[in-house]
């Protein structure tokens, strides 16, 4: 059993899917163990991404994730990063598979809804950054 880091991106919380993205994680038998609507400063942002900072689309990331509130989840169960991952989706929502959060509700790679860790390791770093911040657990 592991636990992964989940955000719902400003978009799914301005379009009122959150609900229904919840729906696909209980589904997919992944358990939501924390959930806290936040929103995240600029240095926040910037921190959490950092490993894209040299990146042409940095910029207006960082301006994505603190345009409105989101929701930050930590997520457990068996094969939790690579389960969420999957059900997820492609990042960029035209090549994901329908099924999928980002395949049945994005449509833009910028505003693809839904954040999940890469790796055990990134998950753990990222559920310790979100602890230290709001004592999300
Ligand atoms: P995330 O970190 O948000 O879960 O997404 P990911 O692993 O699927 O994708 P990643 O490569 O880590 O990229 C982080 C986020 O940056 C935005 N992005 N925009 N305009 C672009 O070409 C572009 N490429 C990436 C996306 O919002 C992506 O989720
Ligand atoms: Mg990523």
């Amino acid at each position: 059993m592991d636990r992964t880091l989940s955000i719902l991106k400003p978009d799914a919380v301005k379009l009122d899917l959150t609900g229904r993205i919840n729906t696909y994680i209980e589904n997919s038998g992944l358990k939501i163990i924390a959930q806290k609507m936040l929103s995240l400063t600029e240095k926040q942002a910037a921190s959490f991404y950092h490993i894209h900072q040299e990146r042409p689309f940095f910029i207006e990331l960082v301006k994505f994730m603190t345009s409105g509130p989101v929701i930050v989840q930590v997520l457990f169960g068996k094969d939790a990063v690579s389960k969420y991952r999957a059900i997820m989706g492609d990042t960029d929502p035209k090549q994901a598979a329908k099924g999928t959060i980002r395949g049945d509700l994005a449509s833009d790679i910028s505003e693809n809804r839904v954040h999940g860790s890469d790796s055990i390791d990134n998950a753990n770093k990222e559920i310790a950054f979100f602890f230290a911040e709001y004592q999300l657990l």
